[in-house]
């Protein structure tokens, strides 16, 4: 399907110095991942991710947790990342500053070479302790959570579970990237979890061309000023190849 690049965004583009990305389930969705809010397969299938990914899901029962998050880093780790990801290391070369935020704890903006990528709800490749906060990689597949060197208790994913906050640093780099760039790409995410859901609409505030790429209508299509009705893996190639031309 031809994506249709309007005129207005390669000139804003052609033009802009900072630029912001903020992605969410939906570019990983075209690699196999399952978006968030996609029924779950096999042996998850009765589970809603919204029950598995909170702290007292994790108490009641860490090793159910454990073995939901080992599960998902293997769906992750048989897959690649796709056009979509690609398509925004090209774009992130072209400006003064761009500053790629995302939602997702897959790692596949790394893999497929963004660098700088801030991780607003952490990475399922990462596992730290209840006790002492130490991050460490995490690599094992199956079995209840692990202690911790420290010995004081054992480790959790690091991510953001549902009530959690959001790492400090993560968020106030997002907040100072927003407020001072002059484009806003939100790109496959329901625009429905906050904070983050919060940063186009602050970035439209301050004057940024506010731009979403999604399939589907979420809460920020009327508020944007161009909206890529396509999957990302076909609309930010075509946004590159456009910009590339111009
Ligand atoms: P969601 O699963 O809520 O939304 C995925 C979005 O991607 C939807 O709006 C889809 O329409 C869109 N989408 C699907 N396929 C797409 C494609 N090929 N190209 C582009 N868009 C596509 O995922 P998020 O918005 O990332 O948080 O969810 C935000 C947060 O909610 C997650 O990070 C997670 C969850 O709670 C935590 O775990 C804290």
């Amino acid at each position: 399907m031809d994506v249709e690049i309007p005129s207005k965004l390669t000139r804003r583009l052609g033009a802009a110095r900072r630029v912001v990305a903020l992605t969410g389930a939906g570019v990983s969705a075209e690699s196999g991942v399952p978006t968030f809010r996609d029924a779950q397969t096999g042996l998850w299938a009765r589970f809603r991710p919204q029950d598995l990914a909170t702290p007292e899901a994790f108490r009641r029962d860490p090793a159910m947790v454990w073995g939901w998050y080992a599960h998902r880093r293997a769906q992750i780790a048989a897959v690649a990342p796709n056009p979509g990801h690609v398509a925004l290391v090209r774009l992130a070369a072209r400006f003064e500053q761009f500053t790629l935020l995302t939602q997702n704890v897959d790692g596949l903006h790394q893999r497929a070479g963004s660098s700088g990528v801030i991780e607003l709800h952490g990475s399922i490749q990462r596992s730290r302790c209840l006790e002492c906060d130490l991050p460490q990689p995490d690599t094992s597949s199956v079995g209840t959570p692990p202690p911790c060197t420290c010995g004081k208790s054992v480790r959790r994913p690091d991510v953001v579970w549902f009530g959690e906050s959001l790492p400090v640093a993560a968020i106030d780099a997002a907040m100072t990237a927003a407020d001072d760039c002059d484009v806003f790409l939100s790109i496959g995410t329901s625009t429905v979890v906050y904070p983050a859901a919060e940063l186009p609409f602050r970035a439209g505030r301050r004057g940024a061309l506010v731009v979403e790429i999604n399939p589907d209508e979420t809460p920020l299509t009327a508020h944007a000023d161009v909206v890529l009705r396509h999957a990302s893996g076909v609309a930010l190639p075509a946004l590159v190849a456009a910009l590339e031309a111009a």
